[in-house]
């Protein structure tokens, strides 16, 4: 389905939904309650045809203080997303956990017949979405990826302006995004350190930087990468936000690519968490009839960093036309939430697919690899 033919739907459906047989709400679970799991809450709770039922956390207590913090009473608690599957009948869980945990939570899900909304990035490596895949596919169920700015009108916007032909054949993007210092720890370590996160600065807003150009383009398939990855700022107690995390910390703060992707496409990726200069620069995506220059952003706000520029040829002349910014009327999380709700009930696919987000994950463990071997790699993605 269309982005905005969902986003009319949203709007038009809440009353049919009000009128859905009460008895019949989808029994939603959360698994992992810590920082984005209370958005996910949020959302459901604005939902009036779903009901959380249950939720679990791996540290003892944590989901029960989390709910009742969030004033939902009577949900049952339980110490592991496997306990939790085991015990209950659920229509679907969001998978709220840090990365390491994604692929072993969503697959258990979808194995149990659990329908899931899986949190971005999609896991940590190639072959554990792959796995993610199987299971899916398996499963008959929906697994959709929780990348919200797909639903802001901006992001709309720029798939709007390189489909309607404006840009011409795309042949060239630049894209990334950063922050001066931003090492996400709001609530402890599960960022930075290797066996929770797995990735950093790659998978936590690499993968929206991707997202934004790869879904505007169509997702093309990527064919080589030549990576690179640092972790200058994270390890260093002088530059680190928090010095005492400087000895824990396990991942990438700052990635950039050279990715070749089919038809002729080239792609030039910059990412940070921190480093000394305020921009890793604007995001222009380069077409044989015109250009679109889109601002930069802390790539965290789920949009765009002010007025895009598209850049064309009117009657020969060189012109530059402004695109303003647009608002968003609903919640970013309401609206990813309800997405995946509707594509549950009216059977149909998963609002930001795996086979999208496949290719993106392709690419964070190509420029993995790639920096580990200090060389341009093929990207391999089995048929499954
Ligand atoms: N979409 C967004 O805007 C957005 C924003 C922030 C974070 N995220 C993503 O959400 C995920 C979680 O981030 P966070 O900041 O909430 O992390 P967090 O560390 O605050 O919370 C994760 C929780 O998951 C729990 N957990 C891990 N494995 C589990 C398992 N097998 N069973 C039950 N509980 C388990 C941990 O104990 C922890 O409490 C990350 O992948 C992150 O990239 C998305």
């Amino acid at each position: 389905m269309a982005n905005s033919e969902l986003l009319n739907k949203f709007k038009d459906n809440i009353s049919d939904i009000k009128n859905r047989d009460a008895k019949n709400k989808l029994k939603v679970g959360i698994i992992g309650t810590g920082w984005i799991a209370e958005y996910h809450l949020i959302a459901y709770k604005n939902m009036p045809d779903v009901e959380v039922v249950a939720g679990a956390d791996l540290i003892e207590g944590k989901a029960k203080k989390f709910f009742e913090d969030n004033g939902v009473e009577g949900v049952r608690c339980y110490l592991s997303h496997k306990e939790m599957l085991d015990h209950e009948e659920l229509d679907a869980v969001s998978v709220c956990t840090y990365n390491a945990t994604h692929a072993e939570c969503s697959i258990y899900a979808l194995k149990k017949g659990v329908n899931v909304l899986l949190e971005k990035p999609m896991c940590v490596t190639l072959d554990e979405a792959l796995e993610i895949m199987k299971a899916e596919k398996e499963s008959k169920k929906v697994l959709s990826i929780g990348f919200q700015p797909r639903f802001d009108e901006n992001m709309k916007m720029i798939k709007r302006i390189v489909e309607s032909g404006e840009l011409g054949e795309v042949y060239y993007i630049q894209t990334g995004g950063g922050r001066r210092r931003g090492i996400p720890t709001p609530f402890g370590t599960s960022f930075i350190e290797k066996e929770t996160a797995g990735i950093g600065a790659l998978g936590d807003i690499g993968c929206y930087s991707l997202d934004m150009v790869l879904n505007a383009i169509g997702y093309p398939k990527p064919l080589t990468v030549s990576g690179y990855k640092s972790n200058f700022f994270g390890t260093s107690k002088e530059y680190s936000n928090k010095p005492e995390y400087a000895d824990i910390f396990g991942v990438d703060d700052f990635a950039a690519a050279f990715v070749r992707l089919e038809g002729g496409i080239v792609l030039d990726f910059r990412i940070a968490w921190a480093m000394h200069p305020d921009t890793t620069g604007d995001t222009i995506i380069f077409g044989k009839k015109g250009a679109l220059r889109i601002p930069s952003t802390e790539c965290w706000n789920g949009s765009v960093g002010g007025a895009m520029t598209l850049y064309h040829d009117v009657a020969g002349q060189q012109t530059e036309t402004k695109i303003p910014v647009l608002e968003t009327k609903d919640d970013l999380f309401d609206l990813k939430i309800r997405s995946f709700l509707d594509a549950i009930i009216d059977k149909t696919c998963a609002p930001v697919p795996t086979s999208q987000i496949l290719y993106n994950q392709a690419i964070i463990d190509g420029i993995s690899k790639s920096s580990e071997l200090g060389k341009e790699i093929e990207i391999e993605i089995p048929v499954i």
